[in-house]
């Protein structure tokens, strides 16, 4: 498999597709991975996020076929997959499922289309919590919606690509990482209602500070399970308010004062006080963007993964220890877990001239007490899904 990596290193996904099919790709899309700022386990409480697309990317190139046969090969795990269009089904290999159940939602949403082939590769960390799947959800839905003229828009796809994720992969995910994917604009971030899909973009003024992920390596297994576990307990904790409070439609709409009136269990209780104080610094965090006070944000950054962790409880050693490290450097504005939980990445805004040396100390600390080497990326914010050539 390394080998095979190695052998078609250099070469772009349409020269990629050309070697594996000997025919030209009609069209290639590039989809990128994304961060979140602040912001987390909000959007599927109706709540705010304020994520940003970012320089990584799944790339797929793509070609109408004129039967109902779906091929499609990935440069970098060196694997095939083939289906017929009408006999769709998880494939057992997990990548292929991300564009199978983009088809599917297509033809559960009554769109007509032919068999074709596909190649991806791409650059964005698996498992480091920066969305590569829904990179290539919206891959596939945008270069589907290009290649037979669907006629659906950006909107549109991003909510194909989340059914697509809910319903064929399995994950009850939210809508922040394809609305991110597809939605982004370079050097900003954008300020998302997950209950009306109203958003705003937010130029990201951090002149001299730069966004860099510190990736722990480690995914527990408790992922997802403790994800679904977690929305669960959310839906039960608005139950509860609902009994006194029948208006309260999602954590959305609570207060902190409705959750201690109306909840007992001192589980649910903190979890949806987690979700109502994440939300209000979602709010300040964009006020203090907007009036240019980085270090006002990076407090909420560091409060956010104190409840994280305390509250909601979806951190890990791994994270909580670079989070911590970030926190005695004055060179550091803000940092906290960043996504789902219990592995990824640590955002963290720090000041340019010291991220090399802060970097350094972090990495020797973490390997020291970790036992695991630290990734590193300094990121750049960037424009959404788009096609390429
Ligand atoms: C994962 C999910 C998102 C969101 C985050 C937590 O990335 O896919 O929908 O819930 O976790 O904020």
């Amino acid at each position: 498999m390394e080998s095979a990596v190695k052998q078609y290193s250099g070469k772009l996904i349409n020269e990629y597709f050309r070697d594996y099919f000997l025919t030209p790709p009609d069209l290639t899309v590039s989809s990128p991975g994304r961060i979140n700022l602040i912001g987390e386990h909000t959007d599927y409480n109706n709540g705010f996020v304020l994520p940003a697309a970012i320089d990584k990317s799944i790339e797929i190139s793509i070609k109408k076929r004129t039967d109902n046969l779906i091929e499609l090969f990935s440069v970098d795990k060196n694997e095939a997959f083939s289906v017929s269009i009408d006999r769709l089904n998880v494939s057992g290999l997990l990548w292929p499922d991300y564009i199978l159940g983009v088809v599917d939602e297509l033809i559960k949403a009554g769109h007509k289309f032919t068999g074709f082939s596909a190649a991806v590769t791409g650059n964005i960390p698996i498992g480091a919590g920066l969305s590569s799947s829904a990179a290539l959800e919206c891959a596939t839905v945008y270069a589907l919606n290009e290649l037979f003229g669907l006629g659906i828009d950006r909107m549109g796809m991003v909510k194909i690509a989340k059914l697509a994720e809910n319903n064929f992969v399995g994950l009850q995910c939210g809508i922040m990482d394809m609305f991110a994917s597809m939605m982004g604009k370079a050097d900003n971030a954008i300020r998302l209602d997950c209950r009306s899909l109203d958003y705003e973009y937010f130029p990201l003024k951090i002149c001299g500070y730069k966004i860099v992920l510190l990736d722990t390596q480690v995914k527990h297994s408790l992922a997802s399970s403790e994800y679904n576990t977690r929305r669960n307990e959310c839906f039960e904790g608005v139950r509860l308010i609902q009994q006194k409070y029948p208006s309260v439609q999602s954590l959305r709409d609570a207060d902190e004062q409705m959750i201690e009136e109306t909840i007992t269990n001192p589980v649910i209780k903190k979890r949806c006080r987690f979700i109502v104080q994440e939300n209000k610094r979602v709010t300040e965090g964009c006020k203090n963007l907007l009036a240019g006070d980085i270090y006002a944000f990076g407090k909420q950054m560091y409060a956010s993964h104190t409840g994280l962790r305390d509250n909601y409880e979806v951190s890990c050693k791994e994270l909580d220890f670079i989070a911590d490290e970030c926190s005695k450097e004055k060179d550091v504005v803000g940092a906290r877990m960043m996504g789902g939980g219990f592995g990824g990445c640590v955002i963290a805004i720090i000041k340019e001239e010291a991220i090399e040396a802060i970097v350094k100390k972090i990495s020797k600390e973490y390997k020291i007490k970790m036992g695991q080497e630290l990734k590193v990326y300094i990121t750049q914010l960037h424009k959404g899904t788009a096609a390429i050539n």
